[in-house]
C-alpha cells in the first residue's frame, strides 16, 4: 500500500484529484470507479476546477458508482444518483450515456446485480476506485461481515451506518434500511483502488485497514491483498497509525524517485 499522508482535507483532496486527473489525461477513454458520501466532496470539486480552469476533458470516460440506496428514486435528494449529478457530472464534460450507477429501483435485484457486474466487464474492467472509508472499516456499503469475495448485491446497512448518515436525512428513521453495493471482490479486480479517509473519526478505522489483519469485520483490510491501492489521508485520519513516520519517509523516497530516478536514493547520494 502507497499511503500519502497529507495536511489537510483541502491538501488530501487535490492529492487524490491529481491521481484521477494524470490517469484521465493518459488514458482518455478510462473507467473511473466513483464513491459518495461527504469523504470525496473535495475530490469532486477539484476534478470540477481542472475541467473549468484546466481543459481536463471527460468526454470519454465511463463511470461506475459503488452503491445506492435501495427505494429511492434518482430525483431523491439524498439518492446517489442526485449526488453525483449535483457535485461532480453537472460540472463536468461527461458523457451521460457513459455514467453508471446501481438503480435503487429496480424490481428484479438479482438480475440488475448481474448485470451491472457485465456492464463493468464490458467496459474493459475499472481502472481506477475511488473508495472512502467508513468509521466501521467498510468500502462502499460492504459492512462489516461482508464476504471478502463478495460481488454486486443488496445489503443491509448496519446500525452504525445508518446513524452516521443519518445527519444526510435529517433523522435515522428516514434513512433506507438496504442498499444495492459492488461487492468487496468486484473492487478488488479495479487496476487501482484510490482510498480517502480524512478526519480523527476516521482514525481507527485507518489504523485498522491499514496495520491490522485482513478480516471480513473490517472490509476495507481486504485492500492489503490488492497490488495496487494508494491510501490518501490527512493528518487527523493518520494520528492512530502506528508506522506513520515510515509511511512518510517512503512517500518521500517515492517523490524523488519519480523525480529523479534511481540514482537519488542510493547510498551517499541523501542531500544535506
Ligand atoms: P463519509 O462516509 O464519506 O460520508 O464519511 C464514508 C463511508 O461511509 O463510506
Amino acid at each position: 500500500m502507497r499511503i500519502i499522508i497529507e495536511p489537510d482535507y483541502e491538501a488530501g483532496s487535490r492529492r487524490a484529484a491529481q491521481l484521477i486527473a494524470h490517469l484521465v489525461r493518459q488514458k482518455p477513454d478510462c473507467v473511473l470507479g466513483l464513491a459518495t458520501g461527504g469523504t470525496p466532496l473535495g475530490v469532486y470539486r477539484e476534478l470540477a476546477r481542472m475541467h473549468r480552469e484546466e481543459g481536463l476533458d471527460f468526454s470519454r470516460v465511463t463511470t461506475f458508482n459503488l452503491d445506492e440506496y435501495v427505494g429511492l428514486d434518482p430525483t431523491h435528494p439524498q439518492s446517489y444518483r442526485f449526488f453525483m449529478q449535483q457535485h461532480l457530472f453537472d460540472h463536468i464534460n461527461i458523457d451521460p450515456s457513459r455514467i453508471n450507477i446501481p438503480d435503487g429501483r429496480a424490481l428484479d435485484f438479482e438480475r440488475f446485480c448481474r448485470s451491472y457486474e457485465e456492464r463493468i466487464r464490458e467496459a474493459g474492467g475499472i481502472d481506477l476506485q475511488l473508495l472512502g472509508l467508513g468509521r466501521d472499516g467498510h468500502i462502499a456499503f460492504n459492512e462489516p461481515g461482508s464476504s471478502l469475495g463478495s460481488r454486486t448485491r443488496l445489503k443491509m446497512l448496519t446500525p452504525e451506518t445508518i446513524r452516521d448518515n443519518a445527519r444526510f436525512f435529517g433523522s435515522e428513521e428516514l434513512v433506507p434500511r438496504l442498499a444495492v453495493t459492488m461487492g468487496v471482490g468486484t473492487i478488488l479486480e479495479a487496476r487501482r483502488c484510490l482510498l480517502l479517509a480524512f478526519g480523527e473519526a476516521k482514525a481507527d478505522a485507518v489504523q485498522r485497514t491499514v496495520e491490522g489483519p485482513v478480516t471480513a469485520q473490517v472490509t476495507a483490510s481486504a485492500l492489503q491483498l490488492h497490488r495496487d491501492v494508494v491510501v490518501v489521508l490527512d493528518e487527523a485520519a493518520a494520528s492512530r497509525l502506528e508506522r506513520r513516520e515510515y509511511y512518510r519517509q517512503m512517500e518521500q523516497a517515492q517523490m524523488r524517485l519519480e523525480q529523479e530516478g534511481i540514482r537519488a536514493l542510493l547510498p551517499g547520494s541523501e542531500r544535506s
